[in-house]
């Protein structure tokens, strides 16, 4: 008999928490914390034109970039949310210059580090284009009852727990793997649940949509350039051209192209040397996605996921999606 019942994003997380017996549930509390923060970010990005949430902050963060009333507002969500949950005893997001501790004897025993972009896609905010949060969960190094150390944030990604993404797009949707494969959630928002919509989500091999923003184009290494060029070749046998798609928000360009197959590339520019996309928060949660789908992350040489970080707000050059576009983009470099 078909099955009519849907399964929760807390059900799911119940259900897959015997593969975690070292955690006893902590894990899945943390989860299960920024679930709800995730749905009252929501909220207020459903209302952004009705509440005084459109626009700048006037403040600046320490990557010197304005910070959007929404970034903020994000950021005192999910660390509150976090806090709350006793399982976390410190973050490092996109919007704090230094790690953010707990000082509660609970907090401090936590297990977990949580790294953060709490908004991601803040030039979309104030034009109704998606946008999305993006989150890694290490456990941490430091002995617990103590405060972390940025030590216990500075791991590599291969040492990620869980990490995943929330999309608020035409839908709202959350996507995380806890090494185990990939799965999405659609809130459903007639009863503020997240439900399993996107079991086991698996990329194409090869893809056909590469994301760039081309207008950095004269900057780029002589290798993407390249890469661009071939994607534009005309090549039947390889489906080629393939499409440009870009909306902006490193969340919206990665989900769609996971779905669909195709390549997300941030590479060097004149402005961004050393790249745009920071590693603890935005490359290194993603790589563990990509990979547990069945694609790559690489800064264009290397595997993501190995990369040993050296500050918080370190950025990278990445290219993350289906195997043979990021294989073929590190070809294109190797060569140039
Ligand atoms: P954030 O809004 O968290 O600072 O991230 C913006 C990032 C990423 O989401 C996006 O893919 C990229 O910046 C877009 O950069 P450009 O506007 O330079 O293309
Ligand atoms: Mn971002
Ligand atoms: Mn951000």
């Amino acid at each position: 008999m078909k099955s009519y019942h849907v399964t929760t994003l807390n059900e799911f997380i119940i259900e897959r928490q015997a593969d975690f017996a070292y955690a006893k549930g902590e894990l899945s509390r943390l989860l299960y914390s920024i679930g709800v923060a995730a749905k009252i970010v929501n909220k207020k990005v459903n209302k952004a034109g009705l509440v005084d949430i459109l626009g700048a902050s006037g403040e600046i963060n320490v990557q010197g970039e304005e910070q959007k009333k929404l970034d903020i507002f994000a950021d005192k969500q999910f660390i509150g949310a976090l806090k709350a949950s006793g399982e976390c005893c410190g973050l490092a997001t996109e919007e704090n210059d230094e790690i953010v501790t707990f000082d509660t004897d609970m907090s401090k025993d936590g297990k977990y580090i949580v790294c953060m972009d709490p908004l991601d896609g803040s030039s979309n905010i104030d034009v109704n284009v998606s946008i999305g949060t993006i989150f890694s969960i290490y456990r941490r190094i430091t002995p617990r009852g103590t405060k972390p150390e940025k030590e216990d944030f500075l791991q590599i990604g291969s040492k990620q727990i869980a990490a995943g993404y929330v999309i608020y797009g035409s839908s709202t949707m959350m996507v995380y793997t806890t090494g185990r494969g990939v799965n999405g959630f659609t809130l459903d928002p007639s009863i503020g649940e997240f439900c399993l919509s996107n079991p086991e989500i698996k990329t194409p091999k090869y893809g056909t949509i590469y994301s760039i923003n081309e207008g950095n184009y004269v900057d780029f290494p002589e290798g993407v350039k390249k890469f661009i060029k071939y994607c534009q070749e005309i090549e039947p046998e390889t489906n080629r051209p393939y499409t440009s798609r870009y909306i902006g928000s490193l969340v919206a360009d990665f989900h769609r192209n996971l779905l669909k197959g195709g390549i997300y590339l941030y590479p060097s520019t004149a402005k961004d040397p050393i790249g745009k996309l920071r590693l603890l928060y935005e490359c290194n949660p993603i790589a563990f996605l990509a990979e547990q789908a069945g694609g790559l992350a690489s800064d264009g040489v290397n595997r993501i996921l190995k990369m040993k970080p050296e500050s918080l707000h370190q950025r990278i050059p990445f290219y993350t999606g289906s195997v043979d576009l990021v294989q073929k983009v590190e070809e294109f470099i190797a060569k140039n």
